[in-house]
């Protein structure tokens, strides 16, 4: 292990960068590669077929571009789709990124909570089953939204959004049966936690945010523990699988996480 391998995360957009911000904080000095598939954004309105075939083709075609010790799939609507062909075609440790049910369900006192996630997500029985293991008392109520995909985005290219559009996709949920019982919302969606004042804002009432980023880093923690790392933070690399779009709004955002460094493939 040469202690400049990086860690690789993929995300089609800007998701990845809320877990990427806690593995930072444990692992300050990883060399960081974030790959963004802008040519297969948005994941959360492709079908199961589409990213199976994707995912791990692209994860395949990036590790012969960097050689990464370990992969972080920060995207959940990837993780819950195609996790399993990704560790099939691929020798070395892969992280997934699955809705925080369990955390959820512990929390929630009214025992009714939702879930946030893209439409591709909250359709998965891997959400059934996790709800069938760790919430079997809890009243689950899902909402897929691709709306606040697109809300994050903007606001990580420094576009105004207004607080009455959170407003409307939280509604997705409570204005479900029980939904107004609702006391705790798993970010089921990577993109989510960096929208999560706006929508602790618009919720009106107060609610308990869940989400998968402090587990993920502490797995990664695990996984690489013993391992060498560079003695100061080195530069964060972005690989923009890039759709043909002007990635300058981007770089200010991705700044903010330690990525200085940018090219396209
Ligand atoms: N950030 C991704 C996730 O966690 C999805 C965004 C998209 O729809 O592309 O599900």
């Amino acid at each position: 292990m040469d202690a400049s391998q990086p860690l690789l995360f993929l995300d089609p957009g800007v998701g990845g960068l809320s877990i990427l911000a806690p593995v930072q904080e444990l692992l300050p000095n990883a060399p960081i590669v974030y790959a963004m598939d802008q040519a297969g954004y948005p994941y959360g309105q492709k079908t199961e077929a589409e990213l199976t075939g994707r995912v791990p083709a692209l994860l395949g075609r990036l590790m012969e571009h960097v050689d990464a010790r370990l992969i972080v799939i920060a995207c959940n609507t990837a993780s819950v789709i195609a996790l399993d062909p990704v560790r099939q075609a691929l020798d070395i440790p892969i992280v997934g990124t699955v809705p925080a049910i369990k955390p959820a369900a512990a929390l929630s006192k009214s025992r009714v909570f939702g879930v946030l996630g893209t439409r591709a997500t909250v359709r998965q029985p891997y959400v059934d089953n996790l709800s069938r293991e760790f919430a079997g008392d809890c009243t689950v109520i899902r909402h897929g939204s691709h709306e606040l995909v697109m809300l994050a985005e903007r606001k990580l290219r420094g576009e105004q959004t207004a607080i009455a559009d959170y407003a409307a996709i939280l509604d997705g949920l409570f204005s479900q049966p029980r939904g107004e019982e609702i006391d705790t919302i798993v970010l089921a969606c990577t993109h989510f936690p960096l929208v999560e004042t706006e929508l602790a804002e618009a919720a009106g009432r107060p609610i308990a945010f869940v989400h998968g980023g402090e587990g993920i880093a502490r797995r990664v923690a695990q996984l690489t523990e013993g391992q060498p790392w560079p003695d100061a933070p080195p530069p964060g690399r972005a690989i923009f699988i890039s759709d043909g779009s002007d990635t300058t709004p981007l770089k200010p955002g991705l700044e903010r996480y330690g990525i200085t460094e940018f090219e396209a493939l």
